[in-house]
């Protein structure tokens, strides 16, 4: 599996997808932009809904996006959030469910990057994000 990619490059398309999120209630933009084994990039923002608990966060966007098209094999994805309108302030961390289906199609050399901006950022694997995760082999 190919694991050198270019990191600056996927943080600034998470950076651009915050442009596409739509967000009428928290406000808070999310990018996502997933890279594919094949050098591809989905990206996605986070859509909210007036019943909030339908909301999608942006790293679901971009990975249903990219399955919903066949790909399967990943090489990382970078996220990044802030206040709509504003640079990030902060690391945006995923959350719990993104971090659960971020395990269905990680493997081991599959990286998550959070950023600020596209010099400013951290890279985690998921084992870090999610130790003891549950995933399909727990239920071989
Ligand atoms: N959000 C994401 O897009 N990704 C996450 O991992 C955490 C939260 C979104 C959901 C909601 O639209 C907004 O951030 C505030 O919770």
């Amino acid at each position: 599996m190919k694991t050198e990619f270019d990191t600056a490059g996927l943080v600034t398309a998470a950076l651009e997808a915050r442009g596409m999120a739509y967000t009428p209630y928290s406000h808070y933009t999310v990018g996502a932009a997933l890279l594919t084994a094949e050098g591809e990039i989905y990206q996605g923002g986070n859509i909210e809904n007036a019943s909030y608990g339908a909301t999608n966060c942006a790293e679901r966007t971009a990975i249903f996006k990219a399955v919903s098209e066949g790909r399967r094999k990943f090489s990382a994805i970078a996220i990044a959030g802030g206040l709509e309108g504003k640079e990030p302030a902060d690391y945006a961390y995923p959350c719990g469910i993104c971090r659960q289906v971020i395990k269905e199609f990680a493997g081991e050399d599959f990286r998550i990057i959070v950023a600020k901006s596209a010099g400013d950022y951290k890279v985690y694997t998921l084992e870090e994000l999610l130790p003891h995760g549950f995933g399909g082999e727990s239920i071989q």
